[in-house]
């Protein structure tokens, strides 16, 4: 059965006179700039977060995410079409709903999809015939279909007929000079025709290229298969790094120079672990669903592995560095962690190896600090809530020289590595951040 002609044409013709009423359920790193850049192309927008406080922050027009151009938000607002709200009865009036709420993973490390089912029934209680719904949060392949579809016809209406359907995989990447939500390709796909061709034009609206899929377990696939690949290629590096280092080696210029080659190689460096809410979450989401429909994949989860336990290899590689040294042991070892970022040039701090490594230093005996530019104050985070309120110690000679060790784990812009390199009696780098900056002369080592 498909859905009412009327209905289906016009919504098309709303899209194609950009006149499509457009409102994305959540206003984080992802929701926030997919409803700007939707705004941007000239749909009216209106952003749902349950958040009053950033609500009232994106109404004043304040910038919100570093990275955003100042007056970007402020530009939107300017325009009088976007918005945003905690009332979830802007979902009514809305033609199509965007939901971009977080999906994490929950204590005991498997798909925690709490913040999809209540966006879904708020989405559900207000839902009208003729209404897009697309989840861009990153679930299993299957879970929109099974979790979010019987949810949204509770009321009776549905998918396919009543109103229309699909995914579509959020690949921001926050932060990238080079590729932002406009210009990266977007995945689209539905159960039906109708949604599928809705979903596509739309976003042809918005981004350079979509690229339709057969299904919304396909589209729900593509972005694991993808985070599970990062998560596979990201293990295999850091295993090569230990093997490399065994054999003199330096696993940086390698991957450097495998580069090179014009096919067949993707460059993947070394790092402390893997931080974010995708790259670890993705894979764990992706196994899971394999568990449950009676497959597995034991080379994901080895490399979930490999990346869970970095940061332990790292708290551990810096103990005996600094007892190799001094003869100090972990207990009263003074560290400095440089960054506590998932990664450079972001405040995001979800999941990150970082603080993992701080932890385990201290559960070890250390005593450390941290610097961060972006975090004066450590936030609250959900694994680690008992650092939260620590204050990033100041970057200064005497300071850094204080400390057996100062541990690179995040490379942001910015941080006055000189100075650093000047004081640090060792300075263990986990990120290469030192190649072609002076370093101290036999107190420096790439772990
Ligand atoms: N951050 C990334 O780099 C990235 C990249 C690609 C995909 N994703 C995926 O996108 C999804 C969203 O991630 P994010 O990074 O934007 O999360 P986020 O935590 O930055 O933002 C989520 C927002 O949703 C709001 N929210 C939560 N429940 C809500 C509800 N029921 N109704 C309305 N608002 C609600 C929160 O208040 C928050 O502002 C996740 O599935 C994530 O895996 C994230």
């Amino acid at each position: 059965m498909t859905a009412s002609f009327s209905m289906f044409s016009s919504l098309k013709d709303k899209i194609a006179a950009r006149e499509a009423r457009v409102v994305t359920v959540g206003l984080g790193y992802v929701g926030l700039p997919l409803a700007l850049t939707i705004n941007e192309c000239g749909f009216p927008v209106t952003g749902f977060d349950l958040n009053a406080a950033r609500v009232a922050a994106i109404n004043a027009g304040e910038r919100v995410i570093s990275y955003f151009a100042e007056d970007r938000i402020a530009r939107a607002r300017a325009g009088g079409r976007f918005g945003a709200s905690s009332d979830p009865a802007v979902l009514a009036a809305a033609d199509i709903v965007l939901i971009c709420v977080p999906t994490p993973l929950s204590t005991e490390r498997e798909p925690d999809l709490s913040y999809v089912v209540r966006a879904a029934e708020t989405v559900a209680a207000q839902l009208r015939p003729g209404q897009l719904v697309v989840l861009e949060s990153t679930v299993w392949p299957g879970a929109t279909a099974t979790v979010v579809k019987p949810i949204l016809e509770r009321g009776g209406l549905r998918a396919g007929t009543d109103f229309f359907l699909g995914f579509s995989p959020e690949r921001e990447d926050p932060g990238n000079a080079t590729f932002d939500t406009k210009s990266i390709p977007k995945v689209v796909g539905a159960d039906d025709a109708q949604s599928r061709e809705l979903l596509d034009r739309f976003y042809s609206q918005v981004v350079a290229r979509t690229v339709p899929v057969s299904s919304l377990a396909t589209a729900e696939a593509v972005k694991l298969a993808e985070n599970s690949f990062r998560t596979v290629n990201i293990a295999l590096v850091n295993e090569m790094k230990v093997a490399m280092e065994a054999m003199g080696v330096d696993v940086w210029e390698v991957v450097q120079a495998a580069a090179t080659k014009p096919f067949g190689y993707m460059p993947f460096y070394p790092g402390p672990g893997i931080g974010g809410d995708c790259i670890p979450v993705s894979p764990v989401y992706l196994s899971w669903r394999a568990r449950d429909v009676g497959s597995s994949l034991p080379i994901v989860d080895l490399a979930r592995h490999n990346n869970d336990t970095a940061p332990d290899r790292i708290a551990g590689r810096v103990i005996a560095e600094i007892a190799a040294r001094s003869g100090q042991g972990a207990e009263g070892a003074r560290v400095l962690i440089l960054g506590v970022s998932y990664k450079k040039n972001i405040e995001d701090t979800r999941e990150s190896p970082a603080l993992a490594i701080l932890n385990r230093l201290e559960a070890m005996g250390a005593a450390c600090d941290y610097h961060d530019p972006y975090f004066p104050v450590m936030p609250p985070t959900r694994d680690h809530p008992g650092l939260a309120g620590r204050r990033s110690a100041a970057l200064t000679e005497a300071g850094v020289a204080g400390y057996d060790a100062v541990l690179v784990t995040t490379d942001h812009s910015g941080v006055d590595y000189d100075l650093v390199g000047r004081a640090a009696r060792l300075l263990l780098d986990t990120r290469n951040t030192y190649a072609g900056r002076p370093a101290p002369a036999g107190a420096y080592v790439k772990i």
